[in-house]
This record gives C-alpha cells, sequence and structure tokens, in this order.
C-alpha cells in the first residue's frame, strides 16, 4: 500500500537521498484533472522514476487480476526489513495462507454481528456532536467510529485504546510519506511501541481467549502463521481499518455537500445510503493507486513490460473511465453504470475489509441524514497531503435547520 512513493522514501531513507527530491506529486487538491491528461498520453505513461503508470480501466483490471503480476518479485524471498504490510505486499502462497486466516473475520455473519455497535457507536458519536451548531465532521465522526471498530474486531481492551490509536495515527500518516528524517524515526518508534503492545495482547489473548481476530490468530500461531508474521498481520488491519473508511465517510459528505440536491434525496430516503457509498467509492476513492511488478518480459497494449516492471495502477483514473461509466466526471447516486469501480481493487487482493468498510459508512451516512437533514458547509474543507489515501482532515459543517 505505500506503493512507489513510499519505497522511494524507504530507499532513499536507507540511502541518505534528500527527501526534498522525492516530490513528486502534483494533483494532491484535485487528482482527476491529472488522470484525464494521463489517459489522454495513451494507456500507460512513464513515470519520473521509470516505472509505467494506466488509468484505462481494462487495464487496471487485468493487471490486477494476472497472475504474471505480483506485490513482491516473483523471486522474493521475504518481505523488506521494517516495511513488512503482511499478506497486502506477498505473492502466493504466502499471501493465501495468511489472507484466509483472517477472511472469516469479514463474514456475512460476523458483519451482522457488528451492526448493532456500529449503530451504537454512530448514535453516541452523533449525541456527543449534537450540542454544537458547528462542527468538523472528520474528528465528530469520520475518524472515530473506524478506530472504535478495528479496535473491537481486533479485541484491543479499552485500557489500551488510547495509546492504540496514537501508534495507529502515527503509522497510518506515514502512508501519505515520510516528511523528514525525525518523522521516519518517530515512525519507526511507533512501529516498536505497537509491537511491544500485540506482544503483550497475544500472551493475554494465549491466556484468555475471547470472540475477537487477535484471540483466532494465537490460536492459529504453528502451520497457519508463524509467530513473526502475526505483528506484520495485525499492523496492516489496523492501518487499513484507521485510514480508509474515514476517507469514504469523509469523501461521500463532502460530495453530498457540493451537490445539496443529492443530499436532499438522501434525507427524504436514507435508505439510498448504500447508493451513496458506491458512488463515493467510484467517484472519489479514498484509495487512490496501487502498483504490481511483472513477473515476465510481455507485451500490454502495445507497451513492452520488462520482468520486473513496476505498474502503478491508478484506480482513481481507471474509475473515471469514460469506457466504462457514463459522464464519468458526474457525482450521480442514481447511476446504474457504477458496480465496477475498482475502489477495493481487483484480482486475489481485493480488500477483504470491504463489508465492514461498507457497512460502517452507510449507516454513518443514514444516521447522518436523519439527525442532521439541514447539513451545511461551514468552512473550506482541508485535505490530506497526499497522493495515495484521499480525504478531508478537515471538513466544517453546520447543522443548519432541516428545510
Ligand atoms: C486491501 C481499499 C477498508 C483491510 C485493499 C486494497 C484496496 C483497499 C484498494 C487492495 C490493494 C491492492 O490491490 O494492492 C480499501 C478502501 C477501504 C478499505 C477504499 C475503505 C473505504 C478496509 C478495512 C479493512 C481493510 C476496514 C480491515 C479492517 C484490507 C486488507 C487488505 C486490503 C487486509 C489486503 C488484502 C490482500 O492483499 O489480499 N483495501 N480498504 N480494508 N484491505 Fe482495504
Amino acid at each position: 500500500l505505500y506503493g512507489e512513493q513510499g519505497r522511494a522514501a524507504y530507499h532513499a531513507y536507507v540511502r541518505r537521498v534528500p527527501f526534498s527530491r522525492l516530490r513528486f506529486a502534483p494533483g494532491r487538491d484535485d487528482p482527476y484533472p491529472i488522470y484525464e491528461q494521463i489517459r489522454a498520453e495513451g494507456p500507460f505513461i512513464v513515470t519520473p522514476l521509470g516505472n509505467l503508470a494506466t488509468v484505462d480501466h481494462a487495464l487496471c483490471k487485468e493487471i490486477l487480476r494476472s497472475r504474471r503480476f505480483g506485490v513482491e518479485p516473483e523471486d522474493s524471498t521475504g518481505p523488506d526489513e521494517d516495511f513488512d504490510l503482511s499478506f497486502l505486499n506477498r505473492n502466493p502462497p504466502d499471501h493465501t495462507r495468511l489472507r484466509r486466516l483472517v477472511a472469516p473475520a469479514f463474514s456475512p455473519r460476523r458483519m451482522a454481528d457488528f451492526r448493532d455497535g456500529v449503530e451504537r457507536t454512530v448514535a453516541g458519536l452523533l449525541d456527543d456532536a449534537a450540542g454544537s451548531g458547528e462542527l468538523d465532521l472528520v474528528p465528530a465522526l469520520a475518524s472515530p467510529l473506524p478506530i472504535a471498530v478495528i479496535t473491537d474486531l481486533l479485541g484491543v481492551p479499552d485500557a489500551d485504546g488510547e495509546a492504540f490509536t496514537r501508534y495507529g495515527v502515527a503509522l497510518g500518516g506515514a502512508l501519505a510519506g515520510l516528511r523528514s528524517l525525525r518523522h521516519a524515526q518517530e515512525v519507526m518508534t511507533a512501529g516498536r511501541d505497537l509491537e511491544l503492545m500485540f506482544a503483550g495482547l497475544f500472551d493475554l489473548r494465549r491466556r484468555e481467549p475471547h470472540d475477537d481476530l487477535i484471540s483466532a490468530l494465537v490460536a492459529a500461531e504453528g502451520d497457519q502463521v508463524q509467530p513473526q508474521e502475526m505483528v506484520p498481520l495485525c499492523i496492516l488491519l489496523l492501518i487499513a481499518g484507521f485510514e480508509t473508511t474515514v476517507n469514504l465517510i469523509g469523501n461521500a459528505v463532502n460530495a453530498l455537500l457540493d451537490h445539496p440536491d443529492q443530499w436532499a434525496a438522501l434525507v427524504a430516503d436514507p435508505g439510498l445510503a448504500g447508493a451513496v457509498v458506491q458512488e463515493t467509492l467510484r467517484f472519489d476513492p479514498p484509495v487512490q493507486r496501487t502498483a504490481r511488478i511483472s513477473f515476465d518480459d510481455t507485451e500490454l497494449a502495445g507497451q513492452r513490460v520488462e520482468s520486473g516492471r513496476f505498474v502503478n495502477v491508478l484506480l482513481g483514473g481507471a474509475n473515471r473511465d469514460p469506457a466504462v461509466f457514463c459522464d464519468a466526471d458526474v457525482f450521480d447516486i442514481t447511476r446504474t453504470d457504477g458496480a465496477d469501480h475498482l475502489a477495493f481493487s481487483s484480482g486475489i487482493h481485493h480488500c477483504v475489509g470491504r463489508p465492514l468498510a461498507e457497512l460502517e459508512a452507510t449507516v454513518a451516512l443514514r444516521m447522518l441524514a436523519e439527525r442532521m437533514p439541514g447539513l451545511r458547509r461551514a468552512g473550506a474543507v482541508r485535505r490530506r497531503n497526499s497522493t495515495l489515501i484521499r480525504g478531508p482532515l478537515s471538513l466544517p459543517v453546520t447543522r443548519g435547520t432541516a428545510s
């Protein structure tokens, strides 16, 4: 998930290359015109680092689903030290083995068990926000909800919740890129502290198993998961839980505030929340890109792709491909051609947490429309400084009065 920019930053850190030389990220505020420039160039462009990039929906999907591309070189002997995001960065068979272990935590039955808890959490957050006329929806709703849910899913005890959140925010924030050597050191310290916390939790759940993911992991320790694989696996879930759903909720509210007619439609029928979530995932996805490495010398859409070459798969651009989506630049919660968006990627690495993210965002939007029907913007949105993860850091709103 750290992708090309993260890898470049990591290798620069190792080789002491000045970070200022790594700023190759135009389009942070609005990447979509840049995706259109890339589309106009043809199926692929070559990036400043010499890799390939594509916004072509069919090509993106083909690469993501191909067995001839992977997330690490075919001859890889294991993860980069300090840079192990578990099975997200692993090819089969390790990928298959580790993914199989966590997949049951996102089954339809588990999601049904989670629904009440998600509704209670959203209700509590909206109750807390009810007193204020003006509020920032990111700290008030979008951010605490996924943190509460992933903490619960993993089985982190309440007493550890605050420290866990602090470390998670530090590690997740690094997805936007490392700003300086000092920042890199802070991230590494948070990583080590989190590792210690997880080690303590594994011990606790070996002694006192609960109905949570960490208990399931320690029960599977041995053939299914090696001891050294457990912390990276939990960190992957933590980062994925902290840094993505917050932006889905934020991007959805942001798009609705830009389109008052569609907010009014949601208020009139809160059952449209699921459609809002899907259209937001297409129109303004929280994860804008991923990358794959070619296993062979091959040719794709007339482009030679050498073995070992990186291909950036620009999901946010693929989701605006006019060959697949009619009026692709228009946010329209009633569209019927939006289902094939790539916000959760495709192929064997497609997001395992998708049902949870969709559940959280749907409940949050439905209850927001029910309880704050007069919602309006109270100030400019402030965005994350990242080209990988897209979403608001701050979304000032006023509750207004229902019309
Ligand atoms: C993988 C997006 C929420 C856990 C992915 C990938 C994407 C993605 C694009 C695949 C990356 C690739 O193909 O290289 C999102 C978005 C989310 C979200 C947009 C919210 C709106 C979550 C949540 C969890 C989660 C809530 C878990 C708590 C994972 C994991 C993987 C993954 C474990 C790795 C899957 C694999 O490699 O097989 N996600 N995700 N995600 N996601 Fe999510």
